[in-house]
C-alpha cells in the first residue's frame, strides 16, 4: 500500500507545481484581466492585469460581486445578471462596453466570460477575461473624425469649383451686355451715371467669382504664371490709380515712394492681382490713416512694401491669415472670403518670391513682397548652386 501512498503524493506534487506555474504565467499576464467568478457571480481569483486595469488589489475584491465593474444604468437595467446567464446558456459571451475602475472613471472595455463546468456538467463558475480597448477606440475615434473632416473638405471645394464655374457664364453674359450698353451715346446722362454703379458692382461680383476661381484652381495645382518684361514700378502705379475711387470712398490717403523703374519678368496680371490685394487690405484695415507704399530694386530682387497704420495684427494671427478662409476680424465688420492673402503668397511663391508680414498691434501692418528679378533665372541659378557648391 505505502508505495502506492507515494505515488498519490507524487502526483499532487506534481499537480501542485503545475498548477503554481499556472498561476504564475495568469499573474504575470499585464494587458488582461483574468480571474474567476463564483457561480452566483462573486469575484474569486484576481491577477496582476485585473490590479492594474481596475485598481483593485486582490484583498479588496474577492468576494465581492462582479456587477461593481458596470456602470450604475448597466446595473440598473440587469446587464450583469444577463451576461451570466447568457454565458451559462450558451457557454460563452463576449461584450464591448464602458465598465468602472475603482477611482470610479471607465473604460472601453473587451470583455468574454467563460462558463466553467466539472465533467459532469455541474457548473463551478464563470472565467472572465477583460481588455481595456480605450486607446485602440480614441485612435479608430480620431480616424474616423479625420476622415469625415476631409471628406467635408473635399465637398466644400468641389462646391466652390462648381459654383464659380456657374456663376462664370451669367457673369460673362452681364459683362457682355454692360458693356454695349456704355458704348451706346444716346442714353440719357441719369441712365449713364447709373450704369456707372452698375459697372462697378459687376466688376466686384466679377473680382469675387475670379477669386473663387483661383481658389478652386489652386486645390489642385500650383498658380500657372506667364512672365514678360515690364516696369514694375509703372504697374504699381496703375494699380493705385485704378484703387483711387476705393481710397477715396475710405479717405485714405495713398503714398508711392518709388525712385526709379523696377525692370523684371513677372506675370503681369498676377502681380497686379497681389498689388490690389494689399492695397485693398491696407484701405479696408486701414482706418483712414495714410498708407504707403514703398518699391525697390535690391540686388537680384524687387522688394515691395505696403505700410499701413490702422490697428494692425496680432502675433498668433500673423502665419494664419495667409492660409485660405483665414480671417482674422469678424464677418460683420469688414467683407471678404479670407483669400487675397492666401492667394496673393500662392502667387509670389510660383515666381519663387515671398510674401510676409510684419506688425505691431495697434500701430499698424506691413507687407513685404519679394520678387527675383527673373524667375527663371533664379530658378537656374538656384540648381547650379545645388549641382556645384
Ligand atoms: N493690412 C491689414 N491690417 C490688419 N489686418 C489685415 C490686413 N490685411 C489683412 N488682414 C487680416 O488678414 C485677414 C486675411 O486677409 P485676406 O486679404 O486674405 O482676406 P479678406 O481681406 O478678409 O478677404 P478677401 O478675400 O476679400 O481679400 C483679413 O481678414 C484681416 O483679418
Ligand atoms: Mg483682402
Amino acid at each position: 500500500m505505502s508505495h502506492v501512498a507515494a505515488g498519490q503524493e507524487e502526483v499532487e506534487e506534481m499537480l501542485d507545481a503545475r498548477e503554481q506555474r499556472f498561476r504564475l504565467l495568469i499573474d504575470s499576464v499585464k494587458e488582461y484581466a483574468i480571474f474567476m467568478l463564483d457561480a452566483d457571480g462573486r469575484v474569486a481569483s484576481w491577477n496582476g492585469g485585473a490590479r492594474r486595469l481596475k485598481g483593485y488589489e486582490a484583498g479588496e475584491i474577492i468576494g465581492r460581486h462582479f456587477s461593481i465593474f458596470y456602470p450604475e444604468e448597466d446595473v440598473a437595467a440587469g446587464k450583469p445578471a444577463r451576461e451570466l446567464s447568457l454565458a451559462r446558456s450558451e457557454g460563452h459571451l463576449e461584450d464591448e462596453g464602458l465598465r468602472v475602475r475603482k477611482d470610479g472613471s471607465l473604460f472601453w472595455a473587451n470583455v468574454v466570460i467563460t462558463a466553467m463546468r466539472t465533467d459532469g456538467g455541474e457548473l463551478i463558475g464563470f472565467a472572465k477575461v477583460t481588455r481595456d480597448l480605450t486607446e485602440r477606440r480614441r485612435s479608430e475615434d480620431e480616424r474616423l473624425r479625420l476622415a469625415r473632416m476631409q471628406e467635408a473638405l473635399r465637398l466644400r471645394d468641389e462646391f466652390i469649383s462648381i459654383a464659380s464655374h456657374e456663376l462664370r457664364t451669367p457673369l460673362t453674359a452681364l459683362e457682355l451686355g454692360m458693356q454695349r450698353l456704355t458704348g451706346d451715346q444716346s442714353l440719357p446722362e441719369r441712365v449713364v451715371k447709373q450704369l456707372e454703379r452698375t459697372r462697378r458692382i459687376t466688376a466686384r461680383l466679377a473680382h469675387l467669382v475670379a477669386t473663387l476661381l483661383d481658389v478652386s484652381r489652386l486645390t489642385t495645382g500650383k498658380m500657372p504664371i506667364e512672365v514678360e518684361r515690364f516696369d514694375l514700378r509703372a504697374a504699381l502705379r496703375e494699380v493705385v490709380d485704378r484703387s483711387a475711387d476705393e481710397a477715396g470712398r475710405a479717405s485714405t490717403p495713398i503714398e508711392v515712394r518709388a525712385a526709379a523703374p523696377i525692370e523684371g519678368r513677372w506675370d503681369r496680371l498676377r502681380v497686379e492681382q497681389v498689388l490690389t490685394n494689399l492695397l485693398s487690405n491696407a484701405i479696408k484695415y486701414g482706418g483712414s490713416r495714410p498708407v504707403a507704399i514703398e518699391a525697390e530694386t535690391l540686388g537680384q530682387e524687387a522688394l515691395i512694401r505696403v505700410i499701413d497704420r490702422g490697428d494692425g495684427i496680432a502675433t498668433e494671427d500673423l502665419e494664419r491669415i495667409f492660409g485660405r478662409f483665414e480671417r482674422a476680424v469678424s464677418m460683420r465688420h469688414f467683407g471678404g472670403l479670407g483669400l487675397g492673402l492666401y492667394i496673393s503668397r500662392q502667387i509670389a511663391e510660383a515666381h519663387g518670391g515671398t510674401l510676409g508680414v510684419e506688425s505691431e498691434p495697434g500701430r499698424g501692418a506691413t507687407f513685404t513682397l519679394r520678387l527675383p528679378l527673373s524667375p527663371a533665372r533664379a530658378a537656374a541659378a538656384d540648381d547650379q548652386s545645388e549641382g556645384h557648391p
